[in-house]
Parts: C-alpha cells; structure tokens; sequence
C-alpha cells in the first residue's frame, strides 16, 4: 500500500508556520500567516467573543446542524455583504449555505461551478491567494489568470485587468477579492469598480467575490462591502464567499458563509439544495459552535457594536504599523521608497521582497515570511518593527 506516495510540497503560507514554530531563536519573528495579533505579539480573542462564549456556556445542546447550517448565523452574514435592509435578501433571492470558512466557502463554489457550468473555466488575478489555485484545481474546474497588480508601481495594473476582462470569452467566471486583496494589499477605487462592474455586464461575466478580510480595508465592514454593493446595483447576479476567520478573530472555528444571488426565490430553493447535497457526503454538516458565537455577537446590538468597534482596533493598529515600518526604513536611510508600505491596505503589505530576500531574512534574521514578498502586517508590533526593518533595510540594501 502506499508505495508510490511521495511527500506533499510544503503549504507556501502554512509551511511558513511550521518553519517558525520550529525555530528555538528567541528574536524569531512571525510575519507570514494572515492572522492578527496585538501590539504584544499575543494572539486576540474579541471581549465581543468572550461575551458571547459566556452567555452560550452550558446553555446550548450539541445537535448537528441542518446540512446548509445555522440558518440565523446566515441570515444575519447575509445583511452584512448585502446590506441590512437588501431587497434580495427580502425577496429571498439568496441561496446561501453555512461553510468551512472561507476556504469552505470557496470550494464549495468551485464543486457547484464543476457540476452546473461544466465546461467553465475560472479567471483568478495575478497573484492571489495560493490556496484559490488549489481550490479550483481539487475541484477539476480549469484556471486563467487575470492582470492585477503592477510590479513597477506596486498598485494596480488597471489597463491590463480591463483588457483582460474585455478579452475573456462572454460569460466567464471571475474570481475577485472584495476588499484587502491577499496578498498585495491594493484594491481598486469605487470608481475604479464601477468600470468593471460596468464591463463586467457588458461581457455577462459572472463575478464571485471572496470577503475574507471585511473590516480590514477600511475599518468598517459596511465601508468594505462596497464592491459588491456596486455590482449588486449594476444588477449582476454573484456569489460570495464570507468568512470570520480575521474579521471576528474566529480562526480555528471554522464559520462563513456560501452565497449565490439568484435569478428569482424558486431557483434560490434549488441552488440551496444543490449546495446542501454537495456538502453532505463532505462533511455532512457545519460545527455548530462558532455559528452561535456569530449569531450570539450580530443579533445583540450592544455586543454588535462591540464588535465594530474592535474590528477597527484592529485595522487601526495595523495601519500604525504599516507608518512606523515605513518611518523605520526611511531613517535608516533606506535609498528604495517605501510609499507602498502605507499606501497598500488590509492585513498584507506586498513589500517587493525577491524570494532571495526572503531568504535571507529567514536563514539571517529568523524573521518568516512567505517567499512572494508578503508581510502580514497583523504580525508586526512595536516591539518588532525596528527588528524588521533593520533586516529588511539589510538585505535590500546592496
Ligand atoms: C493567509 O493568507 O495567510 C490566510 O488566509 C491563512 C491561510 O489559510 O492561508
């Protein structure tokens, strides 16, 4: 048995991880996973969570839940993509499933494509998550790329996406990230959005927006939501995946939400059970505890705001980092500029780092961070930055 089975390549995010957790270097720094942590270094569990935790103990029995989830966890992720008061939500357009995460989310999507739209093909931006190229390809559903980030002006390549989106065949489906693009930090402007949600009609492309960090682009989830906002009033028919992995700190719980807007609530009741019969022989249902977390913080006003006012903690910190990293380089005497640093937005700056730099960093300085040049800001704090940006000041300054 077995024989022919070699070992997986390492995860280029997770390894990451792995690397660091092994490393005994007392000076080691964590910069690679997209997971936040506070100015000391320590991982956060939300007040708004602990809240919810103590009036759930005890409380609640352990049932499954329904194959497509918790439907008042859903319902109330469904407002904060498309709004409180959504016509499609009222008019029960929506066909939505509870999820894996994010990544749960994804992949379920990518199955539902491989079933119903067969022979389709998914445009995923250059670069992007690394997990979205396994996630479409596990599902069997071919890969293209799009044109986003431009190397030289460490922002958006946003001739080159247009034309790729004017280029691809009528009708294909477009993977993009809502807000806080991973890994580069850099989204489009809302004027820059309407443009392609413009040319998105005309193509009758179809969009699937992933929103793993909604909160972190602006410090405000609504603010975050505007992309989808702007299709939805364009009239297109998306689907979404939601996650509360960063935006409520709900990491290891597993919580998000598939959904797909619909032509009218008939078809929305088919999806709906398609969807479910596809996570049934997966994982047959979705756990149970971080759903009542979610439902426990969102259907409480007070512990809502709570919330809202912690994701902005969050976001803030993380731009306060992204001045001081910036402010560090500089008065080192950095010759590079180091604008982009500040201007990129979300979790991540996508620093410019050669896979050698960062290598460097690592075998040098103990400092982990995926080899594409990405730092999770979330992982800077004041007691490392200068750390950091003395080695990054290091090796890029030759
Ligand atoms: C990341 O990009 O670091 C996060 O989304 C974590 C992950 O699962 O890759």
């Amino acid at each position: 048995w077995w024989k022919s089975v070699e070992p997986a390549p390492k995860d280029p995010i997770l390894g990451v991880t792995e690397a660091f957790l092994a490393d005994p270097s007392p000076e080691k720094v964590n910069v690679g996973v997209g997971a936040y942590r506070d100015d000391n270094g320590k991982p956060v569990v939300l007040e708004c969570v602990r809240e919810a935790e103590k009036r759930l103990a005890g409380s609640t029995f352990m049932e499954y839940l329904p194959m497509g989830g918790s439907a008042k966890m859903v319902d109330l992720t469904l407002k904060l993509a498309y709004g409180d008061n959504s016509e499609f939500i009222k008019d029960k357009r929506i066909a939505a499933v509870q999820t894996l995460s994010g990544t749960g989310a994804c992949r379920l999507f990518a199955d539902f494509q491989k079933r119903f739209s067969p022979g389709s093909q998914i445009y995923i931006p250059v670069p992007t998550w690394s997990n979205h190229h396994n996630i479409w390809k596990d599902a069997q559903v071919p890969q293209k790329t799009y044109h986003y980030y431009h190397p030289e002006t460490k922002g958006l390549d946003f001739s080159a996406l247009m034309d790729d989106v004017k280029n691809a065949p009528e009708g294909s489906f477009f993977l993009l990230h809502a807000c806080a693009h991973n890994p580069t930090g850099v989204d489009p402007t809302e004027e820059q959005w309407r443009e392609i949600s413009q040319l998105f009609k005309a193509k009758k492309h179809f969009a699937f927006f992933d929103m793993a960090y909604q909160g972190f682009a602006s410090g405000d989830p609504a603010r975050d939501a505007k992309s989808i906002r702007i299709f939805l009033e364009d009239g297109h028919h998306i689907g979404i995946s939601q996650s509360y992995a960063k935006n409520m700190g709900l990491y290891g719980q597993r919580v998000g939400c598939l959904s797909v807007l619909c032509e009218d609530p008939k078809q929305a009741v088919a999806v709906k059970s398609q969807l479910q019969q596809l996570a049934r022989p997966m994982y047959s249902n979705p756990p149970l505890h971080g759903a009542q977390l979610v439902s426990t913080i969102l259907e409480d006003p007070e512990l809502k705001s709570l919330w809202l006012k912690e994701v902005k903690v969050m976001a803030d910190r993380i731009i306060g980092m992204r001045t001081t990293l910036r402010e560090s380089l500089e008065k080192l005497g950095s010759p590079l500029s180091w604008e982009h640093v500040t201007k990129q937005i979300g979790m991540f700056c996508y620093s410019g780092l050669t896979p050698e730099q960062v290598d460097r960093l690592t075998s040098e300085y103990h400092i982990y961070m995926t080899r594409n040049g990405r730092i999770s800001m979330a992982g800077v704090t004041t007691g490392n930055v200068g750390y950091l940006a003395n080695a990054i000041h290091e090796v890029t300054k030759s």
